[in-house]
């Protein structure tokens, strides 16, 4: 959040990620350049929301760096790596039901009070539907609607780098695309922006990089648009136009 639009940079370094002495996610490295959108796809249970978690600060690594804009800061709380510029939506429970839209945006800003205004105005910009529903409570939306109010409450402190763990889950086909398309606007801001996503073929040709992630380490990494164009990617984790869903078929077990 140092107001310097269009220069930051995410990076992981050899990150290895655990609840207990096993480690979940294993030697993990990927660089998100400002402005771009790196994936991470791959079945239930590879550890990509520990992965997540652990770039947000909400876990602490057993080894590995993370770095902003060249800046180390490994070991830091949730709340510094806020500070620092990165916004986190959660997989589950991203946004607050029994508050209004635009409290739930407020909530969003509590680091950055003297912003609030200025920034509800942005984020409504940037989500009209979210406007005009700024006096309904949360859960009377859509999934659709509720996954921008949970973009839009992370964007609200204006971060740099934004980390978003599944932000389709449960959306039909077009509400999925919808989300994509303000995920790209979010990337246009400048930010460095760090997706997992389920859908793998709407993952793939919407992200300038992408990883799969299988039983916590990186199997595969490339352009966005050359994992798509791979055969043997394509048969294994996306297949005949399914969205995706075969990358879940794959057991970890
Ligand atoms: N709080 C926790 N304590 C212990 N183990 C956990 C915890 N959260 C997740 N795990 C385990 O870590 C592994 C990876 O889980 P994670 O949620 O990171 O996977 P994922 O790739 O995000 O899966 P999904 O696609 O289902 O969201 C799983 O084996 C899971 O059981
Ligand atoms: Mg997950």
């Amino acid at each position: 959040m140092d107001g310097t639009p269009g220069m930051h940079r995410l990076e992981v370094e050899d990150f290895t990620v655990g609840y207990g002495a096993a480690p979940i996610v294993k030697n993990v490295s990927l660089a998100v350049q400002a402005g771009t959108v790196t994936s991470i796809i791959g079945p239930n249970g590879a550890g990509k929301s520990t992965l997540a978690k652990a770039v947000v600060g909400l876990i602490k690594p057993m080894g590995g760096r993370l770095k902003v804009d060249g800046v180390d800061l490994s070991g830091r709380t949730p709340e510094r790596l806020a500070r620092s510029g990165i916004g986190y939506v959660p997989q589950v429970m991203n946004v607050f039901p029994s508050l209004t839209v635009r409290e739930n945006l407020e909530m969003g800003c509590f680091l950055r009070r003297s912003k609030t205004r200025h920034r509800l105005d942005a984020v409504f910009t940037m989500f009209p539907d979210l406007r005009s529903a700024a006096k309904r409570d949360a859960w009377t939306l859509s999934g659709g609607q509720r996954s921008m109010l949970a973009i839009g409450r992370a964007l609200m402190p204006e971060p740099n780098v934004l980390v978003l763990d599944e932000p389709t889950a449960g959306l039909a086909p077009r509400f999925q695309t919808s989300v994509w398309e303000h995920v790209r606007t979010v990337a246009g801001l400048g930010l460095a922006v760090l997706a997992i996503e389920q859908n793998a073929r709407l993952a793939l040709s919407n992200s300038e990089q992408a990883c799969v992630l299988v039983l916590g380490e990186v199997r595969r990494r490339g352009p966005g648009e050359e994992l798509l164009a791979d055969p043997e990617l394509v048969s294994l984790y996306i297949g005949g136009g399914d969205g995706g869903r075969s990358l879940h078929a794959e057991r970890t077990a």
